[in-house]
């Protein structure tokens, strides 16, 4: 590909102002956007509608998991547990007053809050850096995530290996929810915790992190061990990576959605109905 494709896109810029490898790039190469002031804008679309939506999802989701999360009462109902809080540690030494999720939670939280999707859109709509594409910005020295503190970004991958032990253990939660004395049993709770830890794996198995480490590093599939197998995982980790955004959102949804039911249910709110499957042919409902 001739060179100069590269060279227009940076004309803004003197070339020798733009780095050879990566790192922040130069204000006069960031775009117009960066020099005017704040909102300052020529689109005539309704760009503050998608940052605006944002900011109330996160506020409102991200609000309920922090509240559902300091409760520390409410997380059970039968065999239901509330995703919040799995695994369930209760060691002695907890003092009562502190949430047994508050144990387990700075894990999913920290995944969460380093996942590419998660910082693009809280820098976006929360620090308004950049507010939307070709919109003025509200501050100038924004150097990326080259320096601390946003270089600590990069122990996401670290979470997602975490966050691989939690997987198990949900889907654990979810064979519970399904059983009761011995028998299969289908209930709302039963389905929410299925819907949720369904989600949040394909939130999980979608990430970027997850991606590089199957393929990501790699020039030549052929010319490793197991190149084959590596290269049907990556592409289907490919295929959900291209889907990471929707469930970023919907497992969200999905995990508040689960501890409301279970909550609802433990605090006798609403009722649930279970049927029990005794036999293939023997259905009945509980009360
Ligand atoms: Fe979103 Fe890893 S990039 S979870």
């Amino acid at each position: 590909m001739p060179r100069d494709r590269y060279r227009t896109f940076s004309s803004a810029a003197p070339a020798s102002a733009a780095p050879a490898g990566a790192g922040p790039m130069p204000a006069g190469a960031r775009g117009r956007a960066h020099t005017e002031s704040f909102a300052q804008t020529e689109r005539s679309d309704w760009w503050w509608l998608k940052p605006l939506s944002q900011a109330l999802g996160l506020a409102v989701l991200g609000g309920y998991a922090t509240w559902a999360a300091l409760q520390g009462q409410h997380y059970e109902y039968g065999n239901y547990l509330s995703p919040f809080y799995s695994p369930l540690l209760r060691p002695s030494w907890l003092p009562k007053w502190v949430s047994p999720a508050l144990l387990i939670l700075w894990a999913p939280g920290g995944f969460r809050a380093t996942c590419y999707y998660y910082r693009r859109a809280y820098y976006r709509v929360f620090f308004l850096d950049p507010v939307a594409c070709a919109v003025g910005e509200p501050r100038k020295g924004y150097q990326g995530e080259a320096k601390f503190p946003l270089i600590l970004q990069n122990v996401h991958r670290f979470f997602f290996i975490v966050t691989l032990v939690f997987l198990p253990i949900l889907w654990w939660d979810v064979f519970r929810a399904f059983t009761a004395d011995g028998h299969f049993v289908v209930g709302g709770g039963s389905l929410a915790i299925l819907a949720s830890t369904t989600l949040l794996s394909c939130y999980s198995l979608s990430c970027h992190s997850f991606r590089h480490l199957i393929g990501g590093r790699l020039d030549c599939f052929s010319c490793v061990v197991a190149g084959g197998p590596r290269h049907k995982t990556w592409s289907v980790i490919s295929r959900l990576n291209e889907h990471h955004m929707g469930f970023a959102w919907w497992s969200l949804v999905g995990v508040c959605f689960a501890d409301f039911y279970v909550r609802m249910c433990s605090m006798g709110i609403i009722h649930d109905v279970v049927w029990t499957f005794r036999q293939a042919m023997d259905v009945s409902p509980n009360p």
